[in-house]
């Protein structure tokens, strides 16, 4: 029989300073099929790692913790969808450019392959995810696309990342901060 490993399920993201997530959390349109992102829960994710061993998460962190990069501003502009006829996501977005985003993405994922961890191979998108569709229909979402196409919902400094862990559930999932790695 083989040995039980206990996992975690784990997501490397940053957090967002608590005005800026409660300014997101209040866009809720009230559309039917439409389950918005409470403002604690609220986050970009950088790398989504799945389950990972418990006793590797040890020497994960300490990787992490060699990603450097300086601390730097980003901005939360506008939102959009994924799903394209089908929405299954809204998100807020960053706007443009943001090279400091990528390189710390490219820092991140490079400690992650160290560790022989499976690399979230997706392309980057990086997004805050503001609520899952199920569904809805692109018109009843076009009002509020068109209203906050081009908004400025704050610029924040990106002074550390945190692994998470997720717990799935029924009403969604519930995220426990494992570690912090403050940025130099
Ligand atoms: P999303 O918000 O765009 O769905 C925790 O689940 C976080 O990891 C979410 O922010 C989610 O992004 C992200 N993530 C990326 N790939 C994922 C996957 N394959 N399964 C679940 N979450 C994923």
């Amino acid at each position: 029989m083989a040995a039980y490993l206990p996992t975690k399920r784990l997501f490397i993201g940053l957090e967002i300073p608590e005005s800026c997530r409660e300014t997101l959390a209040s866009l809720d349109p009230q559309i039917k099929g439409l389950r918005w992102v409470a403002a604690e829960q609220l986050h970009l994710t950088m790398s989504f790692l799945g389950n990972v061993a418990v006793s590797s998460i040890e020497s994960l962190k300490q990787a992490l913790a060699q990603v450097s990069v300086p601390p730097f501003f980003l901005p939360i502009v506008g939102v959009g969808t994924f799903g394209g006829a089908r929405p299954s996501v809204v998100w807020a977005g960053i706007g443009k450019g943001h090279p400091h985003l990528f390189a710390l993405h490219r820092r991140i994922q490079d400690a992650v392959l160290r560790e022989n961890l499976e690399q979230d191979l997706k392309p980057f998108l990086p997004h805050i995810t503001l609520s899952r569709a199920r569904d809805v229909a692109p018109s009843a979402l076009k009002p509020f696309l068109r209203e906050y196409a081009e908004a400025e919902f704050g610029l924040w400094k990106v002074n550390s990342f945190t692994l998470f862990s997720s717990l799935l559930g029924s009403e969604g999932s519930a995220y426990t901060i494992e570690h912090v790695t403050e940025l130099p």
